[in-house]
């Protein structure tokens, strides 16, 4: 089963990042988004992002190059109909998810995968509503896609051999490290990286310093790149309170229950670098 043609749904942050490494890497790459006006802003991310890459010699214009040529937009779900894969990159809802991918099993061929970049719901509870759970895999990439080498590959019970085969082979081309996980609810990284989060949040509603002490603390302490209170704001408090909450339904552990001061930030529309304001002002 070789991946030739790559269809992404969804041009947000995790989506168009998919897109960019999938059409820079040779593959030619669909990105479907809702509206002309999502679409617009989300290839735009890309240009943005490879004109600072490129400046910083992060990115060449060779791979500028392999991206306008191999990367397309559309808001026609039908696009997609002749990909080999299709990776799902929309929001972080079952029932939004289920309903798209309803649609695509009667478009797309049999053979089409269908992968799913969920970072906090099971690969099974969408592969069960296909026709086709042999063809279904997980695929979670992290942030920011060009960039972070760890791609999670999620097998559920009904994962074929040769499914799971050839999206470990997309990922080994894409020059990233593929990391198969069980489908448990957050998989590796987010397991581990959730609780860390919102002890921070903790930290910081105990006074234990301040939110740049606390990252200050952490990157220089445990030598992790960015420190915690930056990075949720990075990922956005709203995503994380969402997956929270997927989190703490599945596990009933405290250590996954949203701090009060995350419900609060998140009512208050202080979500984060995208809303100009989380922990930080942007
Ligand atoms: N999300 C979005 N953008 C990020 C980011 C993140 N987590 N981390 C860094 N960036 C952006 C920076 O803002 C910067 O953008 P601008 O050029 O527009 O300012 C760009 O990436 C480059 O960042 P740096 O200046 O730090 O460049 P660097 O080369 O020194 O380091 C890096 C790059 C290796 C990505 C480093 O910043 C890093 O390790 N960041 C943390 C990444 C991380 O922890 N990712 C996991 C997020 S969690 C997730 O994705 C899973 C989930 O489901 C929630």
């Amino acid at each position: 089963m070789e991946i030739k043609k790559v269809g992404i749904l969804g041009c947000g942050l995790m989506g168009s990042g998919v897109a960019h490494v999938s059409a820079a890497n040779g593959y030619e790459t669909v990105v479907c988004e809702v509206s002309q006006e999502l679409l617009d802003k989300g290839l735009g991310s890309i240009q943005k992002y490879l004109t600072k890459a490129i400046a910083r010699k992060k990115a060449t214009v060779f791979e500028k190059r392999m991206i306008a040529d191999n990367l397309t937009g559309t808001t026609k779900l039908e696009d997609l109909k002749d990909c080999d894969i299709v990776i799902e990159a929309i929001t972080e809802d079952i029932k939004i998810k289920n309903e798209v991918f309803g649609k695509l099993d009667k478009l797309c061929p049999k053979s089409t995968i269908f992968a799913s970049n969920t970072s906090s719901l099971k690969i099974s509870d969408m592969a069960k509503e296909t026709k086709r759970p042999e063809k279904f895999v997980g695929l979670h990439f992290f942030n920011p896609v060009p960039m972070m080498k760890l791609v999670e590959v999620v097998k559920t019970a009904t994962t074929s051999d040769e499914t799971f085969d050839a999206a470990m082979q997309y990922v080994k081309t894409l020059d990233k490290v593929a990391v198969p996980c069980k489908d448990t609810t957050g998989f590796v990284v987010n397991r581990l990286l959730v609780p860390y989060l919102l002890d921070a949040i903790r930290a910081l509603e105990a006074d234990v310093a301040s939110p740049k002490d606390i990252d200050n603390a952490m990157m220089l302490g445990c030598g992790y790149p960015m420190g915690p209170l930056t990075l949720l704001d990075f990922v956005g408090l709203d995503t994380t309170l969402s997956i929270t909450g997927i989190m703490y339904d599945e596990f009933k552990q405290p250590q996954y229950a949203a701090p009060e001061l995350l419900k609060k930030m998140v009512a208050e529309g202080k979500i984060g670098k995208k809303s100009g304001e989380g922990f930080y002002k942007y």
